[in-house]
């Protein structure tokens, strides 16, 4: 097999596996949002997966980066880092790079909650889900697979499953914390 169609085809695999990751990531973190996500999970369970995931994802997404360095299509790094500046299919390769730089933005500033405040935190970290959107749409779009099947079932299983647990959120969310009853003592 020629190296250039070796790290084409662990390009593909990567960021298909990177996507998988970040919907598991997804699901996790909607899991402690939503009162079904809670009673069918631990809290310490879904936190760990959140992370897990979350750091597979990330990895995952630069390895697919990465590859496309070997591949016989002969991208440069600024082609490759720059939203837009790739020659094929620009605008939905773009979707890919924002969504790899937010990635990164998400992954430095999740454990930093207590130094920016749950404001600024949470603004950023709900970024995931444009993020979620934008990957998507650059799979779908740029993959050599996205017209098969089982590629197909993927994308669908993936945007059916985040988006009915966040509509699950907003029509149920999760019960209050209720505070130890002798800390609510005058
Ligand atoms: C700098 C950022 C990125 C660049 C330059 C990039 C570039 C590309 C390119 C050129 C393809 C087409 C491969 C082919 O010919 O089939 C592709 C496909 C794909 N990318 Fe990305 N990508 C980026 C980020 C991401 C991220 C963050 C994810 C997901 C977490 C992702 C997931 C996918 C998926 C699922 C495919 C489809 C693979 C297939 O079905 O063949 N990409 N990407």
């Amino acid at each position: 097999m020629r190296d250039g169609l070796a790290w084409w085809l662990t390009s593909r695999a990567t960021g298909i596996v990177a996507y998988l990751a970040l919907t598991g990531s997804m699901l996790a973190g909607l899991a402690s949002r939503t009162r079904t996500g809670q009673r069918i999970t631990s809290p310490l369970g879904r936190l760990e997966w959140h992370k897990a995931l979350s750091v597979a994802g990330l990895v995952l997404a630069v390895a697919h980066v990465l590859t496309l360095l070997g591949s016989a299509r002969d991208f440069s790094p600024i082609e490759l880092l720059v939203p837009g500046a790739m020659p094929y299919r620009p605008f939905w390769a773009a979707l890919g790079v924002v969504g790899f730089w937010a990635l990164i933005a998400i992954a430095i500033t999740g454990p930093m909650r207590s130094r920016l405040g749950p404001g600024a935190w949470h603004w950023i970290h709900r970024a995931a889900y444009a993020v979620f959107i934008a990957v998507t749409a650059h799979g779908v779009m740029m993959g050599t697979d996205s017209g098969r099947l089982p590629m197909l079932l993927v994308y669908v299983a993936a945007i059916a499953l985040v988006g009915g647990m966040v509509i699950r959120r907003v029509i149920a969310p999760p019960s209050p914390v209720r505070k130890p009853a002798a800390s609510r003592r005058p």
